[in-house]
This record gives C-alpha cells, structure tokens and sequence, in this order.
C-alpha cells in the first residue's frame, strides 16, 4: 500500500493543501504547530475512520468552516472522508460506503505518536486497547471475537449485580465465552510471541546495542476449551462475591522488560522511545506477514529525545519498502543521504494576519 497524493480541504489549519507523496521517505518539518502532526491525523483519520486525539470529529474542521474533506489517491484507489458538525460521509472512489467497518483496513497505518510512551506506564487497560486495535485490523476473527466477549462480559456483570442470580444464565452466558475467549488468547500469543522475538533485534539495530528485551502475555487461560472451562469454574465464587467477573481476557496484561527489569522502572526516556519505535516495527512486520500487505508508517515527533547518533541510525534503518512519513522540527541532525521526499512547512499567516 503506497499513498500517491494527500489532498486536504478546511483540514484543522489547512484551508486547501495538496501532497504528493513518495514512495519510501517522506520527511515534513517545521516548527511547532505548523501543522505537522495535523497531516499524519488526516491520513490517520482516513485509515481508522476516527482521528488519534480529537475528541470530537468537528475538532478536525478549520475554525468558522463548515465543513472538512480528505481525499487520498493510492495506486488504483481514492478514499475520501468528508466531515461536518452532524457527522461524517466515507467514500471509496466516489461510493459512499454506510458501515465503518467497510472502509477501515483498506489503509493500513501504523502510527507512532509521543504519547504512546505511555503504553509502558499506564495500566493494563491501555494496553490492551493498544493490542486490541493493531490485532482487529489484522485479523477480523479477533475483531469478532472481541466484539462478541465484551457483550457478554457485559451481560455478565449486569447479572452479577443483581440480587438473585438466574444461574442457568450465567452458565449460558459463561458456555458461550469459551470460543471467543479461545480465540483472542490465540491471536494475543501468536503476536506477542512474534514481538518477543523481533523487538530487541530492532532495538538492537536502532541503538547499536544488544539489550535483553522481552514482553510477557499475561494470560488468563491457556486457549484450549478445558482450560478455559476451568478458569471460569475456578472464579465463579469470586465472581458472585465482588459482583463482577473477576478474571478473563479483559484483564489481561503485557509485561516489557528491559534487561530484566520492568521498563517502567529501568529503562530512559531514549530507550524507550527506541523501544516504542522497534514495537511500532516488529507490527509493521507482523501486519505484512499475516496480512500480506504493507502498512504505511507514520512517526510524528520521532526524532526528540534521541541522542545524534540514534537520529542518524534512524533513516537508514528504517525499511525503504514502506512508506513512511515522518514529522520534525528540523533535520539538521537527520542523515539526508537516504532517499526520501522532504516537505517543509511554514507558519500561515490567517484571515487576520494573525
Ligand atoms: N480546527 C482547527 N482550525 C484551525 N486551526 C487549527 C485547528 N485545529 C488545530 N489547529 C491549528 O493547528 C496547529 C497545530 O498543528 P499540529 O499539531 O499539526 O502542529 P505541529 O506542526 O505538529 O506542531 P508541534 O511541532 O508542536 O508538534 C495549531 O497552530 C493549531 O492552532
Ligand atoms: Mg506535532
């Protein structure tokens, strides 16, 4: 998957702008808030039918517009979402198509943001959010599967509430778990065993240094029926007692270590921006061999907080096979020898001439 041209209209601070893309490198720099990040969001938004930090959908349309289009050319393809203060239309070469989910995965992004650092220090429930969105985009199964177990985790803890328990529903709803549950333990270890494998040898490459790094999937069940079966048997007292379902897939963790020790508590600001960045690597790899296809990469804000070396090894380690877009203030300390496509943005002046 390759972006030709991104063409964007009463998009946050653009009122009309146009970007060919190139093929591998794509480099955009300017100072803040020239609207840098504001480009990754729409093609983010185009990939996921929903932006990575507004809110609200009509945050994304230029102040006093009243309406915002993005329209992306890939080989063969347009995709356009135009938004308005009532909602949103998505169209694929000018079909307007009614269900998200029809539209979502015919652009694969992987995004980096800064603030994903926080997948390291949050609780698990970010953490999973995290796995959950990059697996239900690679496997509709997991989607399904997801989308059935919370229903009836919310069923489920609806009954637990209540003051006399039908327990025939409960062990229905409790029957009908188990294949879901299978499923996404499934799906949950097959990438994480793929990340376990793949994260320090970019980590290594991006740092030039051999750290031991290891993710652990904290797990509920092992996938197969009976074990399920026995996990949920196991809890159903403790269950009764607080009222809720007290273990299963929904609180599962992920466990980074770094040199064996948690990364939260070991490992700089630098290493785990590398670390982040080997993550975001190791998914682009898992993404073309589950799915065949090559995500775009886009990295906003990659470069802070990394030493000159680091920043230089970046470029060149980063596959020239994807696309990918990465935002900066400045590059005078990017090695330009990699070939790439450079993008510099200056501060507009509005209406105003503020
Ligand atoms: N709906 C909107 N209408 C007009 N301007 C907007 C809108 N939303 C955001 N902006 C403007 O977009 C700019 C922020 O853009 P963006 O976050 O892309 O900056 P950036 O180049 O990534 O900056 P930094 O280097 O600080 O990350 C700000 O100047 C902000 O005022
Ligand atoms: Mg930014």
């Amino acid at each position: 998957m390759k972006i030709d041209n991104i063409d964007l209209t009463n998009f946050r601070n653009y009122k009309r702008t146009n970007l060919k893309l190139y093929p591998s490198k794509n480099i955009i720099i300017g100072n803040n808030g020239t609207g840098k990040t504001n480009i990754l969001e729409s093609i983010y938004l185009v990939a996921n039918t929903r932006s990575f930090r507004a809110n609200d959908d009509s945050e994304m349309i230029l102040k006093g517009e009243e309406s915002s289009r993005v329209i992306i050319n890939t080989e063969g393809h347009d995709y356009k979402v135009i938004i308005t203060k009532n909602g949103k239309n998505l169209f694929i070469d000018n079909t307007n198509i009614k269900k998200a989910s029809d539209f979502i995965g015919h652009i694969n992004a992987v995004l980096f943001k800064p603030d994903d650092l926080e997948l390291f220090s949050h609780g698990p429930r970010y953490r999973r959010k995290t796995i959950d969105l990059e697996l239900s985009k690679i496997s509709k199964e997991y989607l399904n599967a997801i989308l059935t177990y919370n229903k009836l985790i919310k069923d489920k803890n609806a009954l637990l509430k209540e003051n006399v328990i039908d327990d025939i529903y409960l062990n229905t709803l409790e029957d009908r778990m188990i294949k879901p549950i299978s499923v996404i333990i499934k799906e949950r270890e097959l990438l994480i065993d793929h990340l376990d494998h793949n994260i320090k040898e970019y980590y290594a490459k991006l740092s030039g240094h051999h750290e031991d790094i290891k993710i652990e999937y904290k797990k509920c069940s092992e996938a197969d029926y009976d074990s399920i079966k026995k996990m949920i048997n196991d809890n159903h007292r403790r269950d009764l007692f607080y009222h809720y379902a007290v273990t299963g897939p929904h609180k599962d963790d992920y466990i980074f270590y770094f040199n064996g020790s948690e990364v939260i508590n070991y490992a700089s600001q630098g290493q785990k921006r590398l670390l982040m960045l080997s993550f975001k690597l190791s998914i682009v790899d898992y993404i073309i061999k589950r799915t065949d296809e090559r995500p775009i990469l886009l990295l906003d804000d990659i470069l802070s907080e990394l030493d000159i070396d680091n920043k230089r090894r970046l470029l060149s380690i980063l596959p020239n096979n994807i696309q990918t877009i990465i935002t900066a203030t400045d590059i005078k300390d990017i090695d330009l020898k990699e070939d790439h496509r450079l993008f510099k943005l200056e501060r507009r002046r509005n209406e105003n001439g503020q």
